[in-house]
């Protein structure tokens, strides 16, 4: 059995999530801990100066709890939060009350369509997003290619696999597809500096952690 198809058109696909995060929003940081794994470990691998005055991209920030722990873990960096859930960006903003001066927001698809920064950054993350955003994922990696500086870094932790079809479905009516795509893609556009997908729940999925730089 395959995963459900999931629609072409990016501003439906905005449109699915946002309905979605209406209701997720509110349970969010209460449930998400227990199974998006990997996420306290992504900055620690990226390797960059933590004093170092970066700009830094999140895309698809959901309720910034990345970029809560990346502004503790460099100081002098600024943050940019791309997110199409007006829910998930107000809960990132009460999140992020210490070091908002440091950040801004921005309510709008990611991509070569919708907001993009082209040669501004030094640091893009991608944390459980990708996998959300079928099936243009690939284009917001080719845009986040055109918006790194020639030394800059994407970052991705995600969802990677699961040899339970079950799961997938599961997975699949939230939104999430998970088949391996991500490591395949970074791994034929990227020079990878850390690559690993871990085992979750004793194997019931794989999640990846990816760090690089575009080829
Ligand atoms: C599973 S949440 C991850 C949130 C956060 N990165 C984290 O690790 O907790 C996925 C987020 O991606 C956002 N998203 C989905 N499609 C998007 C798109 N096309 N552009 C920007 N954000 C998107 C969703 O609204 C949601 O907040």
């Amino acid at each position: 059995m395959s995963q459900p198809t999931f629609t072409k058109d990016a501003g439906q696909q905005a449109k699915t999530i946002q309905q979605y995060y209406q209701w997720q929003s509110k349970i969010y940081d209460l449930t998400r801990w227990s199974f998006l794994f990997g996420r306290k470990k992504i900055a620690e691998l990226l390797p960059v100066d933590r004093q170092a005055t970066l700009n830094v991209l999140e895309v698809g920030c959901g309720t910034g709890f990345n970029l809560q722990r990346m502004a503790k873990f460099f100081p002098n960096a600024k943050f940019t939060g791309v997110d199409v859930s007006a829910d998930m960006l107000t809960i990132a903003r009460q999140n992020n009350q210490a070091s908002l001066s440091r950040m801004e927001f921005v309510e709008a698809p990611y991509g070569p369509d919708g907001v993009n920064f082209p040669g501004q950054m030094d640091l893009i993350l991608f944390s459980y997003s990708l996998t959300m955003i079928n099936p243009q994922w690939s284009s917001l990696l080719d845009q986040a290619k055109l918006d790194l500086k020639p030394d800059g870094y994407i970052a991705v932790v995600d969802f990677h696999d699961s040899q339970f079809q079950w799961f997938k479905n599961h997975m699949g009516n939230h939104h999430v597809r998970m088949d391996s795509h991500l490591q395949d893609y970074l791994e034929r556009n990227c020079r990878p500096n850390y690559n690993q997908s871990k085992k979750a729940y004793l194997g019931i999925w794989e999640y990846l952690l990816f760090v690089g730089q575009p080829k």
